[in-house]
């Protein structure tokens, strides 16, 4: 027998008992000739002693950190003043054999050890033996649980769809698989499986789940994956209201499976609201600094600049905040809009009741309205810009709000916000295609698809959690005429329309019931339930921004001889891989 008991596990009422443990060992002391050897494994530690005169002794002069041994020993009381707080602190044992199970060479790093990601991930399954990886992936564990739970207990079945599919398009680029039997075609990992699971509606199957690999190759960022986890969801006969009010339920039951307590009812707004208030679609409300509309105050401005917006139909808009400010620090922020095609940044503050603002003698406006109609207090101070392009505008100071909130506001995390985000545009132009795109994605149910394009809403919804789209749904069209109309509208013609997605236009004439769902990007849920910085802090194995496996090196070349089987030639590969032609 390996072990009695984990590492975790003996307390003062174990004391006496002859145990087994087997571990790794975390740290070894030696205090006068008496060595005190720390063991791991997942579920704690436990201090093991070995005197001089145990038969053991001799063997645990060899043994290094991270080797894995096993000890045979009795539990005793740790003196007094040695016991600690933790599960087993009270208690050590006193070895009477220990057993090497597997030795270990030097390690690149110990686990907790302050070192670089690329190190972690490449050597991650000595990352993982840290504590708080460890804690990590038992949250998203008891998340996974929790979240099974709920949708058994509601009726949900959970069925598992394709990983090798036909491409089905969420807005970003296919993973594809070459076909070795059918040479020339190829298969697409799926961006999600929102036409499967509307499939199985069609079916009958009326409430499904999965916890379902998605696969996007797009741009990677902290919340961003190639490979990520989706749970998928979709329900038969529902409107925007049951999904949106089962789902709230849902979040609130799965976070507060890790002790998260969310809001009983989740506030909404509209995306115009989200966009003119906050200048994102998925608006962090926990810092205020809302965008306010000053075009008003600046209409007899002899600011050349200003002016000229104002005369092309622009605005100025801006917010309150409370930071240190000085020229430097203003210019720092400037640059950054400036990367939002923003022309610059003013801004003015209240000290001592008095504005002061380096721009002040140029603006000519009545900074005391603006100070009394928002009611400014000193150390007040308002950042503000103009623009022609009002989503630009409100875009650049929605990025400003948050790297300032970042920046000063270091407190925020102990709360929540949650929000749904509803009445989407349908589409939205795609500049490099000159064409309509559908926003959430083309299957979703639009309001008012006689309107003009730009004026269509959709029955898309969004899930916010602190400023994170945690998920995405929408109500789905489930009649063919519907979804014939709208692919033309993002300008398939009907050849395309049918080699694309015939088998969805078939399948909505045999009977398809009003159906929605959505699906929540369980990585980010898990991130935002322990506040790490990235979603890689959560998944076993993640990718590096870049897309690279560092621990197994993917993605890689392959053999010549893996190429010809499916009929493939390498042109042009210059950096990165090994000539193939
Ligand atoms: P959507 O594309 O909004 O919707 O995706 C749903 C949720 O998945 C998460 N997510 C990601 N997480 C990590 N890495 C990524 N690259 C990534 N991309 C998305 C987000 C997002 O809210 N089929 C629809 C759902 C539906 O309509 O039911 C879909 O996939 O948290």
């Amino acid at each position: 027998m390996y072990r009695t008991h984990t590492c975790g596990e003996l307390n003062i009422k174990d004391v006496g008992k002859k145990v087994v443990l087997s571990g790794w060992v975390e740290r070894i002391r030696d205090l006068g000739g008496i060595k005190f050897i720390i063991l791991r494994d997942r579920y704690g530690v436990t201090q093991v002693v070995v005197n001089p005169e145990s038969p053991a002794y001799e063997i645990s002069q060899q043994i290094g950190r991270e080797w894995v041994i096993q000890i045979e020993g009795t539990v005793s009381e740790r003196p007094e003043s040695t016991k600690t707080e933790t599960q087993t602190g009270e208690v050590e044992v006193i070895v009477e054999k220990i057993n090497i199970l597997s030795k270990a060479e030097l390690p690149p790093f110990y686990p907790g050890d302050k070192v670089s990601e690329d190190l972690r991930l490449k050597y991650r399954y000595l990352d993982l033996r840290d504590k708080n990886m460890n804690k990590n992936l038992i949250v998203r564990h008891k998340m996974a649980q929790a979240a099974r739970e709920f949708l058994n207990k509601h009726g949900f079945l959970e069925i598992e769809t394709p990983y090798l599919t036909k491409s089905t398009p969420e807005g970003a680029r296919d993973f594809l698989v070459p076909s070795r039997l059918q040479k020339g075609k190829f298969y697409a990992l799926p961006q999600s499986p929102q036409l499967f699971k509307q499939l199985l509606m069609v079916s009958g199957f009326d409430k499904y789940y999965q916890f379902a690999r998605c696969f996007r190759d797009e741009d990677l960022r902290a919340d961003r994956q190639p490979e990520f986890t989706q749970i998928d969801i979709e329900m038969s006969f529902v409107e925007m209201e049951d999904v949106i009010n089962l789902m709230e339920s849902f979040v609130r039951h799965v976070y507060s499976s890790v002790g998260i307590k969310l809001p009983e009812k989740f506030d909404r707004i509209t995306y115009d609201e989200a966009m003119e208030i906050y200048g994102s679609d998925k608006p962090d409300r926990r810092f205020g600094m809302e965008l306010k509309d000053l075009t008003n105050y600046f209409k007899d401005t002899d600011f050349k600049i200003i002016k000229n917006v104002l005369n092309n139909g622009g605005s100025i808009k801006g917010f309150i905040t409370r930071i240190p400010i000085s020229r430097k620090i203003a210019s720092e922020l400037e640059s950054y809009v400036k990367e939002f095609g923003l022309g610059g940044l003013l801004w003015f503050k209240l000290e001592n009741g008095e504005i002061s603002s380096p721009t002040n003698k140029f603006l000519g406006i009545s900074y005391e309205n603006i100070s009394k109609d928002y009611n400014l207090k000193d150390g007040d101070v308002v950042l503000l810009a103009a623009h022609t392009n009002r989503e630009q505008l409100n875009t650049a100071l929605g990025a400003l709000r948050l790297r300032i909130a970042k920046e000063h506001f270091k407190d925020l995390e102990e709360n929540f916000d949650a929000l749904w985000v509803v009445d989407f545009p349908f589409l939205e132009w795609n500049e490099e295609e000159k064409r309509y795109v559908a926003r959430h994605h083309p299957f979703t149910m639009p309001k008012n698809i006689d309107s003009k394009p730009e004026e269509i809403k959709a029955y898309a919804y969004d899930m916010v959690l602190n400023g994170n789209e945690i998920g995405g749904g929408s109500i789905r069209i489930h009649n063919s005429e519907i979804q014939r109309k709208v692919f033309e509208i993002i300008g398939l013609t009907n050849k395309e329309a049918e080699e694309k997605f015939g088998f969805l236009l078939e399948a909505l004439k045999y009977g398809a019931p009003p159906h929605g769902g959505i699906a929540f990007g369980f990585d980010r849920m898990v991130s935002i339930a322990l506040k790490t910085s990235s979603i890689r802090d959560v998944i076993a194995f993640p990718k590096t921004t870049s897309g690279t496996c560092q621990l197994t090196g993917a993605p890689s070349s392959v053999d010549k001889s893996q190429l010809e089987e499916l009929s493939i030639k390498l042109v042009d590969i210059k950096e990165g891989g090994d000539e193939n032609e």
